[in-house]
C-alpha cells in the first residue's frame, strides 16, 4: 500500500520529534502534525530556537523538512480526511478522577481522538497507537470506530515509541529496535508492511521488530517498568552503602561489568522523573490487579515505592544537615528539568524535593539552564500541597537565570554539565544526581556520621 500522506495527532515531546524524523527520512511523503493546541502548532511554524520542545539536533531536522514535506497544522479535520495513515500521539496521563485515579491512564485524549477519526474519515485508514497504552486498548479503538463509521475499513497498529528526552534525535536516528504489532489477518499484515516500508528507509530490517497487538503494548510498558526497576535497585542500595561505606559509584560499575547485567541505567540518584516511567507503572500495577494480579501489582508497585523513598530520604538529608529545621536558610536548587538536555519538568524529583524543603521553611533559589520561570512557578502551583501555596511565595522563592552565590547550600537536582564546576564551591553541595562522582558527597557522608 502506496502511503502519501500522513497525519499525527498530538505535536508534543513524542509527535513533534518522531514526525520531524520521518519526514526527513521519507521526503516522498507528506506529513502533517496536527494538534488542539493551537499556540504549539504557532510555536512549531515558529523561530527554530523556540520550538516547544527542546531536544539536541531537532532545529537542524525541523529546519530541513519544515515546509518541504513537514507541516504542522490546526486544521485536524482537514488532515484526518486527507491521510492514508494516522498517529496517535497525545498524552495519557494517569487518571486523576473516577474508577481508576491515581493508577489507571486515562484515555480522554485518546478517545477524542478516535471520535474525530470517526466524524472525518471518508476512506479506509491504518491508526496507529503511538502514545503508550494499557494492553487491549486496540480492541476498544476498533470497536469505537466501527461503531461509528459504515464502510470504511480501519486497521489498528501498535507502534510504541522508546525514545528517551533529551536524546530523542539520536534515538529516532539509530533506534535499537522499532516495534510493530498488527492483526494476524491478511489487511493486518499488509498494514504492518506500510509501516515496515517506512521505518526500513533508515532503520536496518533486522531492528524492525513485528508482533501482534497486545505484545507491542505490553512490550512498550514492561521497558519502562524494567528501566524504572534498575534506578529503584540501584537507589536502595545507595541507602545501604552509605550504613556500611561501601561506595555507590564503585558498586554500579562492579555489577555493571558483568555482561549478562550490563552497564546502562545503574546510576545512582535522587529518584527518577519525567512524565512517563511513574504514570506507565501505576497503570502496570492497575493492569495486574485488574486481572486478578496481586502479587504482581505488588511487585511492581515497590518500584515507585522506592523511588518515593529515595527522593524523601535525600530532602531529610539536607534537613538532617542544618539541625532539623530550615529556618532562615537559603537552599539552591539547582535544576529543575527531569533530567539533563530537556526542558521537560513533569514529574521532576526537583519538584518534590523543592516542597519539602520550603515546607521545612528554607527560602529557595531555583535555577534551570532550560526551564523557564512561568514553567517552574505552574509546577510549584500544580505539583505542591495548596496549604503551602498559601504562604507568600514570593519573598521566600526566588527563580535565578544564573548559578546563585548568596546561598547556604546547593540540592543538585537536574545532571546538567554547568553545575559539574560547583565542586570549588566552600558550601554544602548535595549532589542528588551523583554528578560530582563522590567528590562533593563528602558533605553528605560526614551528615551521615554525625546524624545517623
Ligand atoms: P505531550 O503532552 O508532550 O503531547 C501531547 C499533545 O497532544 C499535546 O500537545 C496536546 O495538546 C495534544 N492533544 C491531546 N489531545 C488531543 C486531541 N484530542 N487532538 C489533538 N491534539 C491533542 O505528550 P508526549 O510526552 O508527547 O507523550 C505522548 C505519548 O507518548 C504518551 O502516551 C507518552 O506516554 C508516550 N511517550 C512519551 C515519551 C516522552 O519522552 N515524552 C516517550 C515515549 C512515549
Ligand atoms: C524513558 C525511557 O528511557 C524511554 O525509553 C521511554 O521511551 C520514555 O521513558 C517514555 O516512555 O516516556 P525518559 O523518561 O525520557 O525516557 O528518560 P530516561 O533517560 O529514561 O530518564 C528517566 C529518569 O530516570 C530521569 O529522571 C533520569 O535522571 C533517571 N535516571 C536514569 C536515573 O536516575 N538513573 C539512571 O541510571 C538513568
Amino acid at each position: 500500500m502506496e502511503i502519501k500522506n500522513i497525519c499525527c495527532i498530538g505535536a508534543g515531546y513524542v509527535g513533534g520529534p518522531t514526525m520531524a524524523v520521518i519526514a526527513l527520512k521519507c521526503p516522498s511523503i507528506n506529513i502533517t502534525v496536527v494538534d488542539a493546541n493551537p499556540e504549539k502548532i504557532k510555536s512549531w511554524n515558529g523561530p527554530l530556537e523556540s520550538l516547544p520542545v527542546y531536544e539536541p539536533g531537532l532545529a537542524e531536522v525541523v529546519e530541513e523538512a519544515r515546509g518541504r514535506n513537514l507541516f504542522f497544522s490546526d486544521d485536524i479535520a482537514g488532515n484526518i480526511e486527507k491521510a492514508e495513515m494516522i498517529f496517535m500521539a497525545v498524552n495519557t496521563p494517569t487518571k486523576t478522577e473516577g474508577e481508576g485515579a491515581g493508577m489507571a491512564a486515562d484515555l480522554r485524549y485518546i478517545e477524542a481522538c478516535v471520535k474525530d477519526i470517526a466524524k472525518y474519515s471518508k476512506s479506509d485508514k491504518i491508526v496507529i497507537e503511538k502514545s503508550t497504552l494499557p494492553v487491549r486498548t486496540a480492541e476498544k479503538i476498533k470497536e469505537i470506530l466501527d461503531e461509528e463509521t459504515s464502510g470504511i475499513h480501519f486497521e489498528i497498529l501498535s507502534n510504541p515509541e522508546f525514545l528517551a528526552e533529551g536524546t530523542a534525535i539520536q534515538d529516532l536516528f539509530k533506534s535499537d529496535r522499532v516495534l510493530i504489532g498488527g492483526d494476524e489477518s491478511k489487511t493486518g499484515q499488509k498494514a504492518v508492511s506500510a509501516l515496515v516500508d517506512i521505518y526500513s528507509n533508515w532503520i536496518p530490517k533486522d531492528k524492525i521488530l513485528t508482533t501482534n497487538v497486545w505484545s507491542s503494548e505490553l512490550a512498550k510498558l514492561a521497558s519502562n517498568a524494567m528501566l524504572a526497576q534498575r534506578i529503584s535497585s540501584i537507589n536502595s542500595f545507595s541507602a545501604l552503602c552509605e550504613k556500611t561505606g561501601a561506595n555507590i559509584d564503585e558498586l554500579s560499575k562492579a555489577i555493571g561489568m558483568d555482561h549478562r547485567i550490563g552497564p546502562h541505567f545503574l546510576k545512582a540518584s535522587v529518584g527518577f522523573g519525567g512524565s512517563c516511567f511513574q504514570k506507565d507503572i501505576l497503570n502496570l500495577v492497575y493492569l495486574c490487579r485488574y486481572y486478578g494480579l496481586n502479587e504482581v501489582a505488588e511487585y511492581w508497585h515497590q518500584v515507585i515505592k522506592i523511588n518515593d523513598y529515595q527522593k524523601n530520604r535525600f530532602s531529610q538529608k539536607i534537613i538532617n544537615y542544618f539541625g532539623g529545621d530550615l529556618k532562615g536558610k537559603r537552599i539552591s536548587i539547582l535544576g529543575w528539568a527531569f533530567k539533563a538536555n530537556t526542558n521537560d519538568s513533569r514529574e521532576s524529583a526537583a519538584i518534590y524535593v523543592a516542597e519539602k524543603l520550603f515546607n521545612a521553611g528554607a527560602s529557595l533559589v531555583i535555577y534551570d539552564p532550560q526551564v523557564n520561570s512561568s514553567q517552574i512557578l505552574n509546577d510549584i502551583k500544580s505539583y505542591w500541597s495548596k496549604s503551602i501555596l498559601k504562604e507568600d511565595l514570593e519573598s521566600s522563592l526566588k527563580i535565578a537565570t544564573n548559578i546563585p552565590n548568596d546561598v547556604d547550600a546547593f540540592a543538585i537536582l537536574t545532571e546538567w554539565e554547568d553545575f559539574k564546576n560547583l565542586v570549588i564551591s566552600k558550601k554544602p553541595i548535595f549532589d542528588g544526581r551523583n554528578l560530582l562522582n563522590g567528590k562533593a558527597k563528602m558533605n553528605i557522608y560526614k551528615l551521615d556520621k554525625s546524624y545517623s
